[in-house]
């Protein structure tokens, strides 16, 4: 039980969501999304950032029946709720872009990835987050971001050359859902779909290029 005043627990409260970048998607938006990707057709599909699982929740809430659906989640709590919430889920706690956390999955190609990425910088993550795992340094996150992608078989070697350059060349100055684009794109399976919430400030930011780069080749693919 927490010695803390509720007041107190409060403020902790959004201080960790502030830091983790949880703000959830909700119903609405969730089920919007989740038809656009047409998720009742996908066999398997993952949240990498799952929070407690407002978008795999939509997806099964307008028809999915997939026989693998996946959620990753850094911190705890918010899995825990994910996983009472969604039993059908398979909920895997650590960081996304922990190379050991992506060479778990129970499968590297996926008909559809849909996320609402962290839009947290990381000069904004402290040592001291009370995440199961430490928060990953924004080194950690290109360097385990370029290992996994090299790991995903989704990708062919040309692909994999390109997400390379993308990778060790996005600006530091990029919030956490630059690299988690680029994972999720990597995640997705040949004919596979994308589903994204982003930030309106992706319209104009110099740093979101590489995004709308991504974002046009995908769609040539
Ligand atoms: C904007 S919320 C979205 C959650 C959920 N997908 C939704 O749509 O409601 C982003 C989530 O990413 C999680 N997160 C932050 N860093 C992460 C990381 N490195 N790996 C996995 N999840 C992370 C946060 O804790 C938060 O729950």
């Amino acid at each position: 039980m927490s010695s803390l005043s509720p007041e107190s627990n409060r403020t902790a409260d959004a201080e960790r969501r502030k830091r983790l970048g949880q703000y959830y998607t909700g119903s609405g938006l969730g089920r919007l999304l989740a038809a656009l990707a047409q998720a009742d057709k996908a066999k398997t599909i993952i949240d990498p950032m799952v929070g407690s699982g407002d978008l795999l929740a939509s997806c099964l809430e307008i028809g999915a029946k997939p026989k693998l659906v996946v959620g990753v989640e850094i911190d705890a709590l918010a899995l825990g709720v994910c996983q009472s919430r969604l039993p059908v889920a398979s909920c895997l706690l650590g960081s996304a872009f922990d190379p050991d956390v992506i060479s778990r999955l129970p499968a590297q190609g996926w008909d559809l990835v849909i996320a609402n990425p962290p839009y947290v910088r990381y000069q904004s993550f402290s040592d001291k987050a009370d995440t199961a795992h430490a928060l990953p340094s924004a080194m950690q996150i290109r360097t385990g971001l370029l290992q996994s992608l090299q790991r995903l078989p989704a990708l062919d070697d040309e692909d994999k050359q390109i997400f390379a350059h993308l990778v060790s060349g996005y600006s530091g100055l990029s919030d956490l859902a630059v690299p988690s684009m680029i994972l999720c794109a990597g995640l997705v399976k040949q004919g596979g779909r994308l589903a994204l919430v982003v930030p309106e400030s992706w319209l104009s930011r110099d740093y979101a290029t590489i995004v709308h780069y991504f974002a046009v080749s995908l769609v040539r693919h």
